[in-house]
């Protein structure tokens, strides 16, 4: 048995990826997963459709990689995190769409309950906010017709995507998530590792619907016998930021990466002990290995790849993702452009569910090139946002690891740099999420007898210096915070 599986279920598309025991791609396979947008600030996806595509991709990578199920030691699974699916035991059927983590339908809820956001950080290490799954799970079983009283039969089953699709490789024989995605739902007390009973109460949600909580690395079971030709072993499952975490390899106190996908996500190491965070950022578990959880803190922008995708799809001002590294070239600057992508509301550090998205700065020479470039900016002042409050609640970081597929993006990844006034390292590989969950899978199957074994295979492909004077940089900067005070909505 020479390979691993890793499928990686993100907000955008289904990937999946047979890497070899060092990490590098065999084949791989991808499908776009189609948006739906019901009502304004409503977010949701097809389940059944994630399983379809999964299952899909599984196949076709596993086909192009030659090898047949027999050959692959282990799955592993990644996961957009929060998105929340409740399903019947019975027909396998999910009782609605699923509620996407950008989802703000529960902010009113949280508005509500402001005053006990101080209380779940404790808990959780996350704020009352609509991203997490608590107030997602509780409006479908208040909104979809006798869902309520079928969650207290226990007839449904509530998971984050992992959970979801681990039930239907499965074949229903499994119901369990990891650690790491179960600390995302504002359910999962992260200090005594469980499902919190005062929680559950203040939420409305019955343990019933409930999965087991497992290690990242652990026996999630096997795949149904017809899935592939015959049974292969799911060793390995954390949330898409964690297994990103562990594929860039950042396994000591003080490691820091960042990964641009629709959002972007910085996760630094705090180890073993949980840190709470004074500026707004959320308290997390890198992941949990033989039942000892590594924390960490994280930033999370809720736009930072789907900004190139508005650009796109949304406003037309560009044909491909692509073209974006030009435009933004084509230009000295923005000329005092700043792009506010707060479509979905703001993340951290802020945490404002109501602002909205802008454009400042508009002249009669404003052109395509700086609104372009100004998406490209927004993603690295966010990032700059997110570490001055690493800086502040722990240590200020020297580097910082980026990954995910912008980073791919030379302009950008210097833009980092320049607007962090840190170094900002490319690995060899910047499909990490996909390789951290086959590194877990690797783990449990027995290809990897260490953390240290997997960190020796990580290697840099390019480091970005700062080339931008500090002065300028801040100049920059400044002009950002402006931009963002005032979409703010208090
Ligand atoms: O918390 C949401 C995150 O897990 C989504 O990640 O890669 O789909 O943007 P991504």
């Amino acid at each position: 048995m020479s390979a691993l599986l890793a499928i990686d279920q993100g907000t955008t598309s289904t990937r999946a990826i047979v890497f070899d025991r060092n990490g590098a791609k065999l084949a791989s396979a991808q499908r776009e997963l189609p948006q739906h947008f019901p009502q304004p600030g409503y977010v949701e996806h097809d389940a059944d459709r994630i399983w379809t595509d999964t299952l899909a991709c599984a196949r076709d990578a596993l086909r192009a990689s030659g090898l047949g199920a027999q050959q692959i030691a282990a799955i592993g699974i990644t996961n957009q995190r929060e998105t929340t699916v409740i399903w019947d035991r019975a027909s396998g059927r999910p009782i609605h769409h699923a509620i996407v983590w950008q989802d703000r339908r529960t902010s009113a809820f949280c508005q509500q309950h402001a005053d006990r956001s101080d209380w779940i950080n404790r808990k959780t290490g996350l704020i009352l906010d609509p991203y997490f799954s608590a107030t997602k799970i509780a409006w479908l079983l208040d909104h979809v017709p006798g869902a309520r009283a079928r969650a207290e039969r226990g007839e449904l089953a509530f998971g984050t995507i992992d959970s979801w699709l681990l039930w239907k490789l499965t074949g229903g024989a499994r119901h369990a998530t990891d650690a790491t995605n179960a600390s995302r739902t504002a359910l999962f007390n992260v200090t005594t590792q469980d499902w919190d009973e005062e929680l559950l109460a203040f939420f409305g949600v019955p343990r019933s619907l409930l999965p087991e909580v497992l290690d990242c690395a652990a026996d999630f079971g096997r795949t149904e016998p017809t899935l592939f030709g015959a049974p292969i072993a799911i060793g390995g499952i954390a949330g898409d930021q964690q297994a990103a975490t562990i594929g860039q390899a950042c396994f000591a106190p003080g490691m820091i990466k960042s990964t641009y996908g629709t959002g972007c996500f910085m996760v630094l190491n705090t180890g073993a002990t949980l840190t709470l965070s004074k500026n707004r950022l959320l308290s997390t578990i890198a992941y949990r290995l033989g039942g000892q959880p590594t924390y960490a803190l994280e930033g999370s922008i809720f736009v930072a790849g789907a900004a190139v995708q508005w650009l796109r799809d949304a406003v037309h001002l560009i044909k491909a993702a692509g073209e974006t590294e030009n435009l933004a070239k084509s230009i000295d600057d923005t000329q005092g452009v700043y792009l506010v992508p707060a479509f979905t509301g703001l993340g951290a550090p802020y945490w404002d569910p109501q602002a909205r998205g802008a454009i400042f700065g508009l002249t009669r020479d404003t052109g395509i090139a700086h609104i372009v470039r100004a998406a490209l900016e927004s993603v690295c002042y966010q990032t700059r946002d997110l570490l001055q409050a690493m800086a502040q609640d722990a240590v200020a970081p020297t580097e910082l690891r980026v990954d995910g597929g912008m980073v791919v993006n030379d302009w950008l990844t210097q833009c980092l740099a320049d607007v962090l006034q840190i170094p900002v390292v490319r690995p060899h590989t910047v499909e990490t999420t996909a390789l951290g969950a086959a590194f877990l899978a690797g783990l449990q199957a027995g290809m990897y007898a260490s953390l240290d074994d997997i960190a020796r295979l990580w290697q840099a492909d390019r480091r970005f210096t700062p080339k931008m004077d500090a002065a300028r940089a801040d100049a920059l900067y400044a002009g950002w915070r402006d931009a963002v005070m005032r979409v703010r909505s208090t």
